[in-house]
């Protein structure tokens, strides 16, 4: 049985062959209507969502299953102090797969250990979010045909934005990927992605402060949200909170042919007025989340469409 807790969990070839199943499922929805018929989705989410959630249960809805779960600790029995290793035993009863998000870093392969089903890490605390990393992978193949030979601009919150941490993770094993690390002194990359990931694969980076520095440079800019939930203290996440705005005029700056890439949600680091630009992609970005959350259930669920 197979589990999704980190990007690097698909070896290059399974991920190819899993983007490549999104972009079928992206153009023959049909043929994928039933493929999870019968089939249950488990949705666990102790940490709040809107985007991650709701396209896991779209994904298997799409595929014909159905979706049961809860979106927040406080009305599941976490409250009463269960753990998440009892929890998945039961779950593993219901369910025939699921999706956990969890505020400890870990989480889900402590889940993982204990289950007798598919556990997809939804996102565990800074650490890794690697659907999300799936969903920006088939994006920037899909906006720019190739996955090599890129400059790849991440902006904000490198510290603490676990999207960033596993995209990098992702990224350093194709060919002729460079990136350009645009964020405040406080919120810099840390050092374990740093030095374990970038360094030890001898992946070019450059760290800037100033995002306007990087834009004539890039081929993506992934902008990310300060991460306000993980900071310790309120002044400091005041502070950074609008360290970063990309707006029309910082566009200019920019290759006609650079797509700005986020996660969402987001709070003020883009300016709605960069909405209507051609490059802003963040909106068909959450919608390549759902063909490839569908990949990838049919992927872990071990079920082969023609
Ligand atoms: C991201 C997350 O939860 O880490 N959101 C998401 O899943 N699309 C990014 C964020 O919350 O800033």
């Amino acid at each position: 049985m197979r589990h999704l807790m980190s990007p690097l969990d698909f070896s290059v070839e399974e991920l190819d062959k899993l983007l490549d199943i999104a972009q079928d499922i992206e153009a023959n929805p049909a043929k994928y209507a039933h493929a999870c018929e019968g089939k249950k989705l488990a949705t666990l989410f102790y940490e709040p969502s809107t985007r991650t959630r709701l396209s896991h249960e779209a994904a298997m809805l799409n595929l014909g299953g159905s979706v049961m779960g809860f979106a927040s600790a406080d009305s599941s029995s976490a409250s009463k102090g269960e753990s998440v290793a009892d929890t998945i035993r039961v779950i593993s009863c219901y369910a025939d797969i699921c999706a956990m998000r969890h505020p400890k870093e870990g989480a889900p392969m402590v889940a993982a250990q204990h289950s007798s089903i598919p556990v997809i890490n939804a996102g565990d605390g800074g650490h890794q979010h690697p659907t999300q990393t799936l969903t920006d992978l088939l994006t920037i193949k899909s906006l720019k045909g190739r996955l090599n030979n890129m400059t790849i601009g991440l902006c904000g919150d490198l510290k603490f934005g676990r999207t960033v941490h596993s995209l990098i993770n992702a990224l350093v094993r194709y060919e002729g990927i460079r990136f350009i690390l645009i964020s405040p002194e406080e919120l810099r990359l840390p050092e374990y992605v740093r030095h374990d990931v970038l360094d030890r694969n001898n992946v070019p980076y450059e760290e800037v402060v100033r995002l306007e520095d990087a834009l004539p440079e890039l081929d993506i800019l992934y902008m990310t949200r300060v991460q306000k939930e993980r900071f310790f203290n309120e002044e400091d996440y005041v502070r950074m909170k609008d360290f970063y705005i990309l707006d029309k005029q910082k566009m200019k700056l920019a290759p006609e042919d650079m797509y700005v890439l986020h996660p969402l949600p987001r709070v003020n680091e883009i300016s709605v007025e960069v909405d209507d630009d051609p490059r802003a992609a963040y909106f068909h970005q959450a919608q390549c989340g759902v063909y490839v959350r569908m990949a990838l259930i049919l992927t872990l669920l071990d079920i082969h469409v023609d």
